[in-house]
């Protein structure tokens, strides 16, 4: 399926299409500032345009209003404020983040009114965002049965995380996935466009140490950010049964001047 190159979509996704337009950001619920600084975000404005943002590139992948969901690494509650404007009430929203404080706020203002969106603490570790935690990411089983979800997404988490940990969720997100279900997930991705934007210092981010796999900018906290070769994320993905649709929405993070999104993202389908 190559949706990207699609003129006139299909009319079920027509349809999901017409049905997302999204409420004016000031009638959206918004946490506090340090919670919106967590997931990168200085103003609401730019914290819910960031939300807004994917459930449209969600929809054009055919997530359907009656589907069953899991954020991984939901932060926050970015994406799933804006998702409580698409998905009806019989859709099951499921989100999971390592970050008590933003998991507490998301159960308090966003279940408390839409009882069909659940949130829960994993506690995995990660130097940047939870350095004590008791558990590694190449451990973590997610706590859902196998074929439970028809979309799958992580926004900026994948840019967060180390191979080993990268590799176990990559499993556990096939494990998770119904069959025919779909996984939008966000990278820095290292290819020859990338490389050369990188080192004529037109990217945003220097990714100055190398690893076997992966780049990263701070080797003392280097979940900060992490870049993956390409061909190295495609070989997982295939590994795993998940087959790549379309083609890799590209981002403008490395100085690109023609992109869809600021991180490069894939949209991949469980075979
Ligand atoms: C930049 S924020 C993005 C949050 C959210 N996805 C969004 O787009 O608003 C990165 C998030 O990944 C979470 N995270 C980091 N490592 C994780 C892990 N191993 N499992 C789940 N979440 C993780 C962090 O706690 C943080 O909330």
């Amino acid at each position: 399926m190559t949706l990207g190159k699609l003129t006139r979509p299909p009319k079920g996704l027509r349809d999901n299409l017409r049905r997302f337009r999204g409420n004016s950001y000031s009638d959206r619920l918004t946490p506090p500032p340090e919670l919106m600084q967590l997931v990168g975000s200085i103003t609401a404005d730019k914290y819910h345009a960031v939300g807004t943002e994917f459930v449209r590139y969600f929809t054009e992948y055919g997530l359907s209003p009656d589907a069953s969901v899991l954020d991984i690494g939901c932060g926050s509650g970015r994406i799933a404020i804006a998702l409580t404007e698409f998905l009806s009430p019989g859709a099951n929203y499921q989100g999971f983040d390592i970050v008590p404080s933003a998991i507490e706020w998301c159960q308090r203002e966003i279940s408390s009114r839409y009882n069909n969106f659940e949130f829960y603490v994993a506690d995995v570790r990660n130097r940047f965002y939870n350095p004590n935690g008791p558990v590694t990411g190449s451990q973590y089983r997610f706590p859902h049965d196998d074929s439970t979800f028809d979309f799958v997404f992580l926004t900026s988490v994948f840019t967060h995380l180390l191979p080993a940990d990268l590799e176990n969720y990559l499993a556990e997100i096939a494990r998770v996935l119904k069959p025919g279900g779909r996984c939008l997930a966000t990278f820095f991705l290292a290819n020859d466009e990338s490389l050369e934007h990188l080192a004529t210092g037109r990217s945003d981010i220097a990714f100055d140490y190398s690893f076997d796999h992966h780049r990263v900018m701070n080797p003392e906290v280097p979940e900060f950010a992490v870049c993956y070769d390409e061909p190295y994320v495609t070989k997982l993905l295939a590994n795993n049964g998940l087959s790549v649709l379309g083609p890799v929405r590209y981002g403008s993070w490395c100085g690109r001047k023609q992109f869809t999104s600021y991180q490069d993202f894939i949209v991949m389908e469980r075979q």
